[in-house]
């Protein structure tokens, strides 16, 4: 079975997306053929400068090597690095209509806020499915936020099997319900264009701060708490075992709680859960020969598996390959 997912270098990466997809591809490196990829041409859509743009990617390549991705068991590399994907693109985009695309959550959303969006924004979605189907991927983990982009990913394989002959393996989305969409600080889908976030990797000051903004309710201290109606509850959650937040619950059920106190407890948690991989993160980001050598490794054997791929797609399309 072959897994497949990646993630957009837009901004700081942050627990929400560690809890949903990073952590997932870490895992499932052990028992699966796993393929996980900086998503940089996605991240042009909402491009600020180009010393940005380079940055951010590199910054999520060292994240993820940090958190545990081993090269040797997943295939590892930086979108850019295999453009037959773009190639690909072009072919699926006959196979989706543009009212279909027109129907995109992330591209209604910006009309509906007044942004004049790019075609690339309008695009988003067929490139995401070349990024899948370019490898026959069977699985996808993503947050909730994604299905949309899957359904159009099935959709478009679907359709350019009946029209064109079979060529692609269907996938399925993998999204885990109880960890769908993790709050953000303000109770809204955490999330770096919302500026909610608690990062992975900033310094403690910042993150500090932003676990000390967490929204909370008014309720008073000798009064009992709603657990599923509070974020601080819901983001703690992620950071302890089944028994950890039974006692978490009955404390918040218990009068006496100060919320103040949780949010200290809930800082030094995030701070003991991701301390040894700051250190890896810290020697990592020093060595920029290794990370270039691994990201060579892992382009050459993504290219590998989708120029296959590409090759039988050419076929069925009746593009000539002409021995080039
Ligand atoms: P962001 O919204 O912060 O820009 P991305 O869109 O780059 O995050 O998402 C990267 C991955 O993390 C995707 O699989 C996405 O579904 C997941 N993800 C992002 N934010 C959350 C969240 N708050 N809860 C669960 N999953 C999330
Ligand atoms: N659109 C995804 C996101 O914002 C990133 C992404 C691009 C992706 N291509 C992909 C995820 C292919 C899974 C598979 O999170």
């Amino acid at each position: 079975m072959r897994i497949l997912t990646g993630i957009q270098p837009s901004g700081k990466l942050h627990i929400g997306n560690y809890f949903s997809a990073m952590r997932k591809m870490i895992d499932y490196q052990e028992k699966f053929d796993s393929f996980t990829f900086i998503a940089n041409l996605h991240a042009l859509t909402t491009f600020s400068s180009k010393e940005e743009q380079s940055q951010n990617t590199l910054d999520a390549v060292c994240d993820y090597l940090a958190l545990g991705i081993d090269p040797e068991k997943n295939t590892f590399w930086v979108q850019s690095d295999v453009p037959v994907v773009t190639e690909l693109a072009w072919y699926l985009s006959m196979s989706i209509s543009v009212n279909s695309l027109s129907l995109a959550h992330s591209y209604k959303d910006k009309v509906a806020k007044g942004v004049s969006p790019n075609a690339g924004l309008y695009y988003y979605p067929i490139l995401m499915a070349a990024d899948i189907l370019a490898f026959n991927s069977n699985k996808v983990p993503v947050g909730k936020d994604q299905k949309q982009h899957l359904e159009y990913t099935r959709d478009m394989a679907i359709r350019f099997n009946a029209t064109y002959g079979e060529t692609f393996v269907i996938p399925e989305a993998e999204i885990e319900e109880n960890i769908a969409v993790i709050p953000g600080v303000d109770g809204q889908k955490m999330s770096k264009s919302y500026g909610n976030t608690i990062t992975i990797f900033d310094d403690e000051k910042k993150i500090k701060k932003a676990i000390m903004s967490i929204v909370t309710d008014s309720v008073e201290i000798d009064k009992p708490k709603d657990p599923d109606k509070s974020v601080l509850f819901a983001i703690y959650s992620l950071f302890l075992n089944k028994n950890e937040v039974e006692k978490l619950r009955d404390r918040f059920f218990s009068p006496g709680l100060r919320y103040g106190d949780v949010k200290k407890e809930l800082f030094s948690a995030i701070m003991d859960y991701f301390s040894p991989y700051r250190i890896k993160r810290d020697e990592l980001s020093q060595n920029k020969d290794y990370i270039k050598e691994v990201l060579k490794k892992g382009a050459d054997k993504a290219y590998q598996v989708a120029s296959v791929q590409l090759k039988k797609v050419r076929e069925n399309l009746g593009i000539p390959s002409n021995g080039v």
